[in-house]
């Protein structure tokens, strides 16, 4: 006899009963192993495309994602009236377990959405998300910082507490510029690192960039980072790494210097940037083409300058970031040959690699100059850049120190306007009179 009864009339087979035990008997805690990790990666369209991602401590057979607008903001529909499937399933074992993907498609623009994460019939962990908006008027705020180290490695022991201040202070999406942990071969580290992320990033997307820690094991889409991020991976190899993101009148531009030829990238840079009708465009990448560190890394390490370089300056890209060198560095527009005066005519790079804690000096002595820097710190830090419309403004947030600890600013260091692209307040626009 392979059935239980328990009810008249209702007859369950083994099996079913034994997974209906389980599922009773686990409770949230078990599934995440003590620590939520529930993380958020923009999709190519960010305004109509998500995917929510969790981790949990044993494998799940039914894993659901429940999800709809919210009717005011912060609070969750009664019913949610959209069920997606965790599509993808990524085991890991360890402290990392398995990772599911719910990748999310045809949202509403510029909406809040709210979402239950649902295993075996029980509710895990709810949040919501804010879709991205078409309108390229509509301002918007991005957060970069980078080098967080992973909690193991013992170098970002604040990385939650910086996350906060990120999210409080109205970034809508985050890029972390690479070093997120220490070995990107190790799942455990991963499992470190979402446990950290997950008090934002359940709620914030937070964009990975590769960085010469996170790579591992092996090469391509089997690297833990890229099983962990299901970035959109628009590129002709379909590799994770590197990506681009439409988010209202902005492109984000995500490379890799770890993962895939520089020269396919570059091709494909060219492509993304060529087609694009984005007013701001930026690009992502761990190691810095301008530098000045004492003790720390060169500027264009990996030798890469002569593939990227050229493309910044045919295509107008109005900012670069990077980290790799843990410290905060601004320049002056740059050519890819000179410093210039006129943003329009060069690229301005920024070094932001403060989301880990300084644990070696690599600023320079004031009696050294670094050519083209404008700013520079060794602070614990992130940067809060805001878009709306034609204008741009960067602001660095000090979190105090070193070690961190206490958050100030913010201090603006840097203003951008392109007049008339796009024309968001016709009424300012002088008409022209009608003959
Ligand atoms: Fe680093
Ligand atoms: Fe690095």
């Amino acid at each position: 006899m392979t059935s239980a009864t328990t009810s008249p009339g209702r007859r369950f087979s083994l099996p079913a009963a034994l997974l209906l035990f389980c599922a009773l008997a686990l409770r949230p805690a078990d599934l995440f192993a003590g620590d939520e990790k529930v993380w958020l990666t923009a999709g190519q369209d960010a305004a109509r495309e998500m995917v929510v991602s969790w981790a949990s401590a044993v494998e799940i057979r039914t894993a659901l994602l429940h999800y709809g607008p919210t009717r005011r903001p912060g609070v969750a529909p009664v019913r949610y009236p959209l069920v997606a499937n965790a599509a993808i399933k990524e085991c890991f074992g360890g402290k990392l377990g398995c990772v599911y993907h719910a990748p999310l498609k045809k949202l509403k623009p510029d909406t809040e959405y709210a979402y239950r994460i649902v295993a075996e019939g029980r509710a895990l962990a709810e949040a919501t998300f804010r879709t991205a908006p078409t309108d390229a008027c509509e301002p918007f705020s991005f957060a970069v910082f980078g080098d967080s180290h992973s909690l193991d490695g013992g170098a970002a022991k604040r990385y939650d507490e910086l996350l906060l201040d990120v999210q409080a202070h109205g970034a809508r999406v985050a890029f972390n510029m690479g070093d997120m942990v220490n070995r990107g071969d190790k799942a455990d580290e991963w499992a470190d690192f979402l446990a950290q992320s997950t008090v934002a990033g359940r709620r914030l997307p937070i964009m990975p960039v590769m960085g010469n820690h996170d790579h591992g094991p092996g090469k391509g889409n089997a690297q833990h980072m890229s099983r962990i991020f299901r970035t959109p991976a628009n590129n002709e190899p379909n590799l994770r790494s590197h990506y681009s993101v439409r988010y209202g009148g902005a492109l984000f531009a995500v490379l890799s210097n770890h993962d895939g030829d520089p020269a396919e990238q570059a091709a494909w840079l060219d492509k993304e940037l060529t087609q694009t009708d984005a007013v701001w465009k930026f690009v992502f990448i761990h190691e810095p083409f301008l530098t000045c560190a004492l003790f720390g890394h060169e500027p264009d390490e990996e030798k890469v300058g002569r593939y990227f370089l050229p493309l910044f300056r045919k295509h107008r890209v109005d900012m670069v970031f990077s980290g790799h060198n843990h410290m905060y560095e601004l320049f002056q527009p740059y050519d890819g040959e000179k410093f210039v005066s006129d943003p329009a005519k060069g690229t301005i790079h920024v070094t932001s690699g403060g989301a880990a804690k300084g644990e070696r000096i690599m600023l320079l002595p004031p009696s050294f100059s670094c050519e083209g820097r404008v700013q520079s710190a060794m602070r614990y830090h992130f940067l809060m850049i805001t878009v709306e419309g034609d204008s741009l403004s960067l602001e660095f947030w000090d979190e105090g120190g070193l070690s961190g600890g206490g958050l100030t600013g913010p201090e603006e260091h840097l203003r951008l306007v392109k007049p008339g692209t796009p024309v968001c307040h016709p009424e300012t626009v002088p008409q022209t009179p009608s003959p």
